[in-house]
């Protein structure tokens, strides 16, 4: 799919699979989760925009390269956390801000619960992390709140994809960049994705 860039790499794929097996607990989900948020960050951020820089080390000067602009992490809670700070461990100095969303079980409509974002986001890299892209409900929710907000370069990260999720997404941001580590086969009739991991929020923290 167009714009959709599935990470083929094999840590991740085999950090998936363990994530995917139900017999995976709590601890170690959370063990995982972190570890692939870091190699799916790692490709998410290959294409951000670099500026020339250049340094002294103790024989010479050098030249290198500073990431050009200032780095906000979105994560949708809760999912979202379980990805959070393996990746500030790779952009230590990125902003974070927070949007809660929990999708109502019968209608699966997004609601929001939560709104906590650094003002003038038209300035930055924006990097949306959520677990799961199902219906697709979520995604566009926190998506137009990043735009209402001026947000202008936004990147989305999820672990897995459905195609009705990565279609909802398409239709209203038919140019943002999509980074998932699998496009799964479809939503089951309560809106899960199949063969998915469950119930991503659940499994982190054990509820
Ligand atoms: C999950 C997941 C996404 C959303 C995806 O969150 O983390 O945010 O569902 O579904 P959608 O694409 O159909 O909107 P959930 O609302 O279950 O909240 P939780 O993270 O607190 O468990
Ligand atoms: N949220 C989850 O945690 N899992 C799904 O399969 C769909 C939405």
């Amino acid at each position: 799919m167009k714009g959709v860039t599935v990470i083929a790499h094999p840590l991740v794929q085999h950090n998936l699979t363990r994530l995917r097996d139900k017999r995976t607990q709590p601890q170690e989900f959370r063990r995982l989760l972190g570890e692939i948020a870091s190699l799916m960050v790692y490709e998410a951020t290959r294409s951000f925009a670099t500026r020339p820089t250049s340094v002294q080390t103790p024989l010479a000067p050098a030249h290198g390269f500073r990431i050009g602009r200032d780095v906000v992490l979105v994560p949708v809670l809760r999912a979202g956390l379980g990805m959070l700070d393996s990746i500030l461990q790779l952009i230590p100095n990125a902003r974070v801000g927070f949007i809660g969303l929990k999708r109502e079980e019968t209608t699966l409509r997004a609601q929001f619960y939560h709104k906590s974002l650094p003002k003038n986001l038209s300035r930055f890299e924006v990097i949306l992390i959520d677990p799961m892209l199902a219906t697709g409900g979520s995604a566009v929710a926190a998506l137009d709140l990043l735009a209402e907000q001026g947000a202008k370069q936004v990147r989305l990260v999820n672990l897995v994809a459905a195609p009705e999720g990565i279609r909802r997404v398409r239709k209203s941001y038919p140019k943002l960049p999509i980074f998932t580590a699998a496009i799964d086969r479809r939503l089951n009739n309560k809106g899960y994705i199949l063969p998915g991991l469950g119930d991503v929020g659940d499994r982190l923290f054990g509820t």
